[in-house]
């Protein structure tokens, strides 16, 4: 079955063709990134408005990179929650009216959902249940996949999330919008021990997590930070969150007993949160999974892939379909 997926939840807008939930046969983006690094962040009214330009544009680059016509596509999946609400409106409405014009299913996706159906690309005999991290802009979970849609949140964020926390960091740092990869670039080569970061321990909280304190201690450190030093202060604060985050998911993997481990999002491009969790991992007898770096950021193949087993589980999505930008649950 040929998915044709399309997202549009933040600052990309993206097209994809994938068979069967695994075979990537094309996947055009459209990054809005260097219009939004003007501003220090995403403006959502520029996300959407970009959106709309771009959104025809990328699809067919989707449908000619594939070199499948309309016709010779099952359904149409698109990504519906949750994420900046003009920015799905576009997707949304987008999808809807490209699937209903060419007589095809609609199905709608949770771009959560997506994330992890990432790992379905990479990874072709990965099939659930795993343990999984997702760790973006947005979002910080550890969800327990049981099955294709069937999830459960074991720990999440109380406040920021990790992505979050990069980005603030290296803002304050005067580095340009996405902070996560400029911090990591830099941080190459720099001292992981060289500074110090708290890692709060919540009450009852299980797995959850608490970015806050870690970026207030990196805002109060960076006051007095020396000429030449920031390399180190780079590595040292990727190493304390990767260190948290491989902490709290070992953790729920040990005491929830999976020995199969994947990651997904944006941040888990992060080299340190990679190597981290690799030599963690292995030292549990745990297995890991990653998706490779171009698809652990937004993009829509991970969108169809996911697409395709929603559409098995559940069907088409009623024509009423319309976003929710909420929706933090999976
Ligand atoms: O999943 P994603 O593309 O979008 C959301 O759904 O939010 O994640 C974007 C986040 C941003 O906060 C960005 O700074 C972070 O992922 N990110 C990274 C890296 N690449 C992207 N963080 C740390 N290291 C990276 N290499
Ligand atoms: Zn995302």
């Amino acid at each position: 079955m040929k998915i044709l997926g399309i997202e549009s939840s933040c600052d990309e807008t993206a097209a994809a063709v994938v068979e069967d939930g695994r075979i990537v046969l094309s996947s055009a983006i459209a990054s809005q990134i260097e219009t939004h690094r003007s501003y220090g962040g995403v403006v959502p009214e520029i996300a959407s408005r970009m959106h709309v330009e771009a959104i025809c544009g990328v699809t067919e680059e989707a449908l000619l990179q594939s070199g499948l016509a309309l016709e010779e596509i099952d359904a149409v999946a698109v990504t519906a929650a949750p994420g900046l609400i003009g920015a799905l409106l576009v997707g949304v409405n987008y999808a809807k009216g490209l699937a209903f014009s060419a007589g095809k299913p609609l199905v709608a996706v949770h771009h959560l959902r997506g994330h992890i159906a990432a790992n379905y690309i990479t990874h072709p005999a990965l099939a659930p249940p795993f343990l999984c991290l997702i760790a973006s802009g947005g979002h910080t979970h550890i969800v327990q996949v049981r099955d294709y849609t069937d999830f459960h949140v074991l720990g999440r964020t109380r406040d920021d999330a990790a992505g979050e926390a990069f980005d603030k960091a290296a803002r304050a740092l005067g580095l340009p919008y996405p902070g996560g990869v400029q911090l990591d670039r830099i941080g190459q080569g720099g001292d992981p021990r060289a500074y110090r970061f708290p890692r709060p321990k919540l009450s009852g909280g299980g797995y959850d997590f608490s970015f806050s304190g870690l970026k207030t201690a990196a805002l109060t450190q960076m006051k007095t930070l020396p000429a030449g030093g920031l390399a180190d202060f780079a590595a040292s604060f990727q190493y304390a969150v990767a260190d948290y985050l491989c902490h709290n998911t070992l953790l729920a993997a040990r005491e929830h007993g999976y020995t199969r481990v994947a990651l997904a999002g944006g941040v888990c491009a992060n080299t340190t949160l990679r190597r981290e969790m690799q030599t963690r991992c292995a030292a549990a007898g745990a297995m890991l999974y990653m998706p490779q770096p171009a698809y652990c950021g937004d993009n829509a193949a991970m969108i169809a892939a996911q697409g395709f087993y929603e559409y098995k589980a559940h069907g088409a999505a009623g024509w009423d379909l319309t976003a929710d930008a909420r929706s933090a649950g999976l």
